[in-house]
């Protein structure tokens, strides 16, 4: 049976989405589910046998821990065992939002989310039906991105319906997501937070608001981002085209770059946001916009429509070496590798 989709965009609707997700939450189901960055496939995080259902649906290798999503501070502190200062700072300047703070794991949370760790990621998610939802549950909700394991995050109910229509009994559509990538992971745990995945939450706001904490001014740690978030293997969030990270200084380089690549220009896409090639040689151009924020609400979209059309290459311009731009660098990294 396809998954049932539920839309939320009146008060009706959004009160009947809410009441028959968190039914089936209760009863260890899995539900598809909106947030701010990306959706999410969600069970109640205290229920072993329901978190189960999430590896299975994604074919989820066991060794990748799932986020826990909290409505309220208390919340978040009863899923660790010990809450740091500097998560109470973080927690205090991004939540609710894109930031997720691996804390000390409590008893409570079973080992399946953790992957048998001690430590557990939790977010505070900004979107209005996951924060209903789980007040309306009461317990916290593990949910990775709504995927099937190492093909590209869905931001909106017609991804998710793609790839896990025949999988999971409900998807909620809560429309476009509004951050676009996932969050930013940071672990808390020790003296200064260490990224462990870049998102649109960046490293010297980060910093800025953990000397807050710590009354001293922000000093990076030279590791940051090398320590290993199980998660993160280099092969990550890719479409099914071969993806590219190329600069060009105008469309003849361009063109050039195709013919080195072997990529026909009919079934490539190139995604440009500076030097946009407009001579109508390249049947194939999507200009998403030259703003970090702008970029990361249109990249994804931009890709499962790439997939769609049957692209063979998909072409992207460089992003600036900038730290508003880490994230999405990240990601196309990943996605090109
Ligand atoms: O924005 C997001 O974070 C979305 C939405 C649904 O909240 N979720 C998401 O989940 O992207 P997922 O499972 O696709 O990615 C979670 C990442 C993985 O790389 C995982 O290894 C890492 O977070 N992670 C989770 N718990 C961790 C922990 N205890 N220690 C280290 N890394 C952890
Ligand atoms: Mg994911």
């Amino acid at each position: 049976m396809p998954a049932e989709i539920l839309s939320t965009h009146t008060p009706a609707l959004f009160a009947t989405a809410v009441e028959q997700a968190a039914a089936r939450l209760r009863t260890g189901e899995v539900v598809a589910v909106p947030t701010e960055t990306v959706y999410g496939l969600a069970a109640n995080a205290l229920d072993s046998a329901a978190v189960a259902r999430i590896y299975a649906a994604k074919g989820r290798p066991s060794y990748n821990p799932i986020i826990v999503h909290v409505a309220s501070r208390p919340m978040a502190r009863a899923c660790a065992a010990v809450w740091p200062s500097l998560a109470d700072r973080l927690a205090a300047a991004f939540w609710p939002g894109p930031l997720t703070l691996v804390v000390p794991k409590a008893e409570v949370i079973p080992e399946i989310v953790t992957a048998g760790g001690n430590t557990v990621g939790v977010r505070w998610p900004q979107h209005p039906f996951m924060q209903a939802l789980i007040r309306a549950c009461d317990f916290p909700l593990a949910a990775p991105s709504a995927n099937l394991t190492n093909q590209l995050s869905p931001t909106n109910a017609t991804h998710v319906f793609r790839q896990l229509g025949d999988r999971v009994p409900l998807i909620v559509d809560g429309g476009d997501c509004n951050v676009g990538i996932e969050s930013t992971v940071v672990d808390v745990t020790g003296a200064a937070p260490r990224i462990l995945r870049p998102g649109m939450i960046t490293e010297p706001s980060l910093l800025a608001a953990a000397a807050l904490a710590a009354g001293r001014a922000p000093t990076p740690e030279a590791d940051a981002g090398a320590l290993r978030s199980p998660g993160l293997l280099k092969k990550h969030y890719s479409p099914q085209a071969r993806v590219v990270l190329r600069s060009w200084r105008d469309e003849s380089e361009l063109t050039d770059q195709l013919v080195r690549l072997n990529a026909s220009p009919e079934r490539t896409f190139v995604l440009a946001h500076t030097r946009i090639p407009l001579s109508g040689r390249l049947p194939h151009v999507l200009i998403i916009p030259d703003d970090p924020e702008a970029f990361a609400r249109g990249l994804y979209a931009e890709l499962h429509r790439c997939d769609e059309l049957g692209a063979e290459w998909i072409v992207v311009e460089e992003l600036p070496d900038t730290p508003a731009w880490s994230g999405l660098t990240d990601r196309l990294r990943r996605a090109a590798a």
